[in-house]
């Protein structure tokens, strides 16, 4: 069973696409799939609890990344003959999804990952989980127009890291464990239309975005050392400046801003959207598991979904 995790981004979204510095954290809650030859004539993918079953060769999204996957894998299969035409076996990959879509925790990437990881198991190649990670753009690919790749180096290797755009994921030294409350605002967001939005205000006012955009790295880059110092009011206040300066891209909504002043209200050091907001789920950094699990309650009233998770720990 191969495992592609969720993850939060802490700091620096929407800057990592154009080669700013991000600090992400993996969950331990993703996607798990299974891959195997199959008895049918077309690869297929499984996709569970959506109850969605795709054929590649069609243009269900799923079946587009498959195909992008497959496509970079070798002919053959460890311990078969392979039958089909062009020498490869038909596949039939299952996925069980336990993350929320369009919510912001990188569900896409996390079944990219998962496929990855299933089929490399079937043709028995050997890849580290950066490889993976790196490898699993091609299936981000057919889902976002112009991924950073945060989220898929994310899906594989998980911790708490520094990614920038193109050079390896730097792993962060947590000194005290970060106690995240997660909030999901109810609306769901395409990834894909959100970083394109950005792109056009950038096109029509660059000096304004790439000056956020440069605050925003600065904050990136004390946020690190907050967490390798284990200043965790020193981080909350970081992720509060960040969300002002997302919202100055009009990437935050109504809904968000609420679940952040709940949360700043209820005692969270500091609060913000995550991924690419504009909907999605935002973050609460809280001062220990315990009260975490009280900010988690508080926020329940008004999220549909939310949850704890102890990055670095
Ligand atoms: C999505 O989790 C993060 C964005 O920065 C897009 C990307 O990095 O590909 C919004």
């Amino acid at each position: 069973m191969a495992f592609g995790r969720g993850k939060v981004i802490l700091l620096g979204e929407h800057g990592v696409v154009y080669g700013h510095p991000a600090l992400a954290a993996g969950l331990g809650v993703g996607v798990h799939a299974t891959a195997r030859v199959s008895e049918s004539d077309d690869d297929v993918i499984v996709a569970r609890p959506w109850g969605v079953t795709a054929r590649v060769g069609s243009d269900e999204p799923l079946a587009l990344g498959l195909q992008a996957i497959l496509e970079g894998m070798p002919s053959g299969v460890a311990g078969s003959a392979g039958s089909a035409a062009e020498g490869r076996p038909r596949v039939h990959v299952e996925v069980d999804v336990e993350l929320p879509g369009g919510a912001g925790l990188g569900c896409s990437a996390a079944i990219g990952v998962a496929v990855t990881g299933a089929l490399d198991a079937l043709f028995a190649i050997e890849r580290t989980a950066e490889e993976r990670g790196d490898y699993s753009l091609r299936w981000e690919r057919v889902f976002h127009g112009n991924p950073s790749g945060v989220d898929n180096a994310m899906a594989a290797v998980g911790g708490v890291a520094l990614f920038r755009r193109g050079q390896p994921l730097q792993s962060v030294r947590v000194k005290k464990p970060l106690p995240l409350v997660i909030a999901h605002s109810g609306e769901s967001s395409s990834t894909k239309e959100i970083v394109a939005m950005v792109a056009r205000q950038r096109d029509e006012e660059t000096q304004r975005v790439d000056e956020a955009f440069g605050a925003i790295a600065a904050l990136v880059n004390d946020a690190k050392l907050a967490v390798e110092a284990g200043d965790l009011k020193g981080l909350g206040q970081l992720l509060d400046l960040n969300q002002m300066l997302l919202a100055g891209l009009m990437l935050s909504t109504e809904k968000i801003e609420e679940l952040c002043r709940v949360a700043r209200e209820e005692g969270a050091l500091g609060a913000k959207l995550t991924g690419a907001g504009a909907g999605g789920c935002m973050i609460a950094l809280a001062k220990d598991e315990a009260d975490a699990e009280r900010l988690r309650e508080a926020l329940a009233k008004r999220s549909p979904l939310t949850l704890v998770a102890m990055a670095g720990a």
